[in-house]
């Protein structure tokens, strides 16, 4: 978009919904979701994840979207149009986005790697010493910080940034739609044929009920509901300026409620499809090696990287396994890592009101030093943890609520509402605004529980420094660089444009 060209659409409403499909699915339902269901009832937390889909996914999602579609920004923008004194909220939620792109990139770019790996079989007979020690050459954080680059990761970490750059710049309707509606449907295929071939390996039923069994005792555990929540806002890329900005791509007679719906069943679909797969071979896991699945049941890095490469040298056919499963992990996540830097792009082009592929050098260039910097070198994986903490759950959370808190008081709950209603098939009402309402109070509890648990037992046994400058540290100084950020001043014609209506 040069200057005073008006604002890029996505085609209709299908490229879209792929590319809101491809922002959700990602990491979160590949190796979160299976992990986050079996440690916190089983088939138990079925209840209330669905509840937390309803309640809070499904209704902030319509919120999102009307946002951003009502007002026609990316995130600072939408909230300044919403609210001059709102903006600050929307740069933080930028902000969050920053830091989670600098490391999403990082784990995309392992998959990556991992997806070739497969096939020579680059780790051989331990798959855990080979990612520690020879692929990340991770040092000893108790001994300080050192950044020594690790060329196996550096390569490939370059190689996503200038991938996603590039398609990034091409803009929404020729980048981003045309990457998601390639890469979504292959994505599909791929671990659909992961999931069934996962399903006839010898243990895969051993695999299904360690997943599945309910555990309803786990009902009354107010942290299985807090995890639940923290699945579906996780999950669903909600509440942190990636649906705002994606809605504000949406052609002005959108059905935003229909494609919510459309996007928020998908996602979840694809995360119980995820579990079962992942289950499955994760019973074929233990019972090669005559264990419980309890004993080799992971998520996140310990998965991906040691417990997938072991079922990868075990299985038939094990190469085609690794193809799949880092390839399927490598697509989910390019997807969702492009819409996470989208955010930043969209922001500074409303600000700055500069063409699409300079905003995409100055936002794109920067990150892929630092991210570089932190994570292609032996400091990566502790770094990527505590990050990973901070950002994905206090960050995340915390924006979620302030954002929230602001909106509710500010009584344009009504109007955004009547904003769906006036080109959506799926009508909002009291019941939308009442669920607004109390997923503010369910977030409001998990910052402040998770909140006390951490200050008061540290994070993972890490030095206290560490998390102290990269956890506490960096999540404070977002704020206050968010606050900076929203006194510069915008070119008159950007908050003359659109005034929401
Ligand atoms: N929703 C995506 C996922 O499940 O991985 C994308 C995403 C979510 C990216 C949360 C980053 C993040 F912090």
């Amino acid at each position: 978009m040069k200057s005073n060209a008006p604002r890029e659409t996505f085609s209709g409403r299908s490229a879209f919904i792929m590319a809101a499909i491809g922002s959700a699915v990602g990491l979160g339902n590949i190796w979160r979701f299976p992990y986050v269901t079996y440690e916190n009832g089983g088939g138990a937390f079925i209840i209330p994840y669905i509840i937390a889909l309803l309640t809070a996914g499904i209704p902030l999602l319509f919120l999102d979207y009307a946002i951003g579609h009502r007002h026609r920004g990316g995130a600072p923008l939408s909230y300044r149009r919403f609210n001059r004194n709102f903006e600050t909220f929307g740069w933080w939620q930028v902000l969050v986005n920053v830091i989670i792109g600098i490391y999403y990139a990082v784990v995309l770019g392992w998959a990556a790697s991992y997806t070739f790996f497969s096939i020579n079989g680059a780790w051989g007979d331990k798959p855990i010493d080979f990612f520690i020690g020879e692929f990340l050459k991770m040092g000893d954080i108790n001994q300080g910080i050192s950044f020594e680059f690790v060329g196996m990761v550096t390569g490939p970490l370059i190689a996503v940034w200038l991938i996603a750059l590039g398609i990034l710049a091409l803009g929404i309707q020729k980048g981003i739609a045309k990457s998601s509606g390639i890469l979504m449907p292959l994505l599909v295929v791929m671990f659909v044929v992961l999931v069934v071939y996962s399903l006839f390996l010898p243990g895969a039923a051993k695999g299904l009920d360690a997943l599945f069994t309910p555990n309803w005792s786990k009902l009354s555990d107010p942290s299985v509901w807090i995890a639940a929540y923290g699945q579906i806002f996780f999950s669903l890329s909600i509440c942190f300026g990636i649906m705002i900005t994606y809605a504000s791509y949406l052609k002005k007679d959108s059905d935003l409620t229909g494609s919510g719906l459309v996007v928020g069943f998908a996602n979840s679909s694809f995360e119980v499809l995820a579990g079962i797969g992942v289950f499955a071979a994760l019973g074929f896991m233990a019972t090669a090696a005559g264990q419980e699945v309890s004993e080799v049941a992971k998520g996140g890095i310990g998965l991906a990287f040691f417990a997938f490469p072991t079922i990868i040298n075990q299985a038939p056919f094990g190469e085609l396994v690794g193809v799949l499963f880092f390839g399927s992990l490598t697509f989910a996540a390019l997807t969702s890592f492009i819409s996470v830097i989208e955010v930043i792009i969209s922001a500074v082009q409303d600000k700055l009101r500069v063409s699409r592929s300079k905003v995409t050098f100055i936002v794109g260039i920067p990150m892929m030093f630092v991210s570089v910097v932190l994570f292609g070198t032996t400091t990566g994986l502790p770094m990527l943890d505590v990050l990973d903490k901070f950002v994905n759950y206090f960050g995340i959370v915390a924006v979620a609520f302030v954002s929230l808190v602001v909106i509710v008081t500010d009584e344009k709950l009504s109007t955004l509402g009547n904003h769906l209603n006036e080109t959506s098939s799926f009508k909002v009402g009291f019941l939308w605004r009442l669920c607004i309402v109390l997923t503010t109070g369910v977030l409001a509890f998990m910052l402040f529980s998770e909140g006390a648990k951490v200050l008061s037992e540290g994070y993972e046994g890490y030095p206290s420094w560490f998390v102290n400058t990269f956890g506490w540290g960096m999540s404070i100084s977002l704020m206050v660089v968010a606050f900076f950020l929203s006194r510069l001043k915008w070119k008159d014609e950007t908050l003359a444009e659109h005034k929401g209506e």
